[in-house]
């Protein structure tokens, strides 16, 4: 079977044309701009190269948005002090801190100084709370972005075997929760594999939807998949430079080999990437609706 390739690159575009027209209606009808912010401490180029692109998406939708750099040895508490000067500002709806932090910063002081109202990212635990119990709340970028590729891919998920591989905080936790939940996208059994799981193969074979988020180039392999599996390919390694320089990237599936067996896959750039950048975009909107009293 030769695999439908799901261009996130596509479904991406149309989530930000009907963003850019609900970004024009607010600013037209409410005088509402939306306002971003992303602060990214040190030069880690492929952080630099996410942060770029998320403020080209939001300038692209008429989104007001602002970038700082700080230098790698900023401290823990000037950082916080930016994020405090950034919860006050009523011309920002949401704060992006660029993960990860250099090593001397503790990754939680500082998630959990962004008021939860401005935390388009989803990060915080009041959200990640909200999120479990189903509640509404700002939903992190890539699981959310994972949804949208499903159900826009029509996809169904209730019912399926879902194996997710990967058990991070960004993508593994929350998708897997996600997932089971009674929602769209939802209603699905799941199985949350990662480094101390036995016999990984055998659980990823019982997939109808596969999930890789492990960060390990082409980890998942044809054998290790059933005919006819949908997969959702997260991972983003760079695996080498081309001759021009640019990086070359490999998802966590091995694409040429796996996509000879499955139904759908996403490729790796253009699958999952451009959905996370998408839904930073669509919680911002959110996040100015709610600063509003819209929604
Ligand atoms: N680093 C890698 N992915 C993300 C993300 O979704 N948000 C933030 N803030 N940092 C990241």
């Amino acid at each position: 079977m030769a695999a439908n390739i799901i261009s996130g690159t596509e479904v991406a575009k149309a989530i930000r044309e009907e963003l850019k027209v609900e970004v024009a209606e607010l600013t037209e009808k409410h005088g509402i701009v939306p306002g971003l912010v992303t602060i990214l401490v040190g030069e880690d180029p492929a952080s630099q190269s996410y942060v770029a692109a998320k403020n080209k998406s939001a300038h692209a939708l008429g989104i007001h948005s602002e970038q700082v750099t700080l230098d790698v040895d900023t401290p823990e508490a000037d950082l916080l002090a930016l994020v405090e000067k950034y919860n006050n500002d009523p011309k920002i709806n949401g704060i992006l801190v660029q993960l990860p932090l250099p090593k001397h910063i503790n990754e939680a002081n500082v998630l959990y100084a962004i008021n939860p109202d401005k935390d388009v990212d989803g990060f915080h635990p009041v959200n990640v709370g909200k999120m479990v119990l189903g509640e509404q709340c700002f939903l992190p970028c890539t699981p959310h972005g994972i949804l949208e590729l499903l159900v826009r891919s029509g996809v169904e998920t209730s019912g399926a075997e879902v194996v997710v591989v990967g058990r991070s905080n960004i993508v593994g936790k929350p998708i897997a929760n996600l997932m089971l939940q009674k929602r769209e996208a939802g209603n699905a059994t799941v199985t949350l594999c990662h480094t101390r799981t036995k016999d990984m193969a055998a659980h990823c074979r019982r997939a109808d939807i596969l999930i890789a988020a492990v960060g390990v180039p082409k980890m998942i392999t044809a054998d290790m998949v059933k005919d006819g599996v949908a997969v959702i390919d997260v991972g983003v390694n760079r695996i080498g430079m081309s001759s021009t320089g640019k990086a070359i990237l490999a998802g966590d599936v091995d694409f040429e080999g796996v996509k000879e067996k499955a139904s759908c896959i996403t490729p790796v750039p253009g699958g999952v990437g451009p959905m996370t950048i998408t839904m930073l975009m669509k919680n911002t909107v959110q996040a100015a609706k709610m600063a509003a009293n819209l929604i």
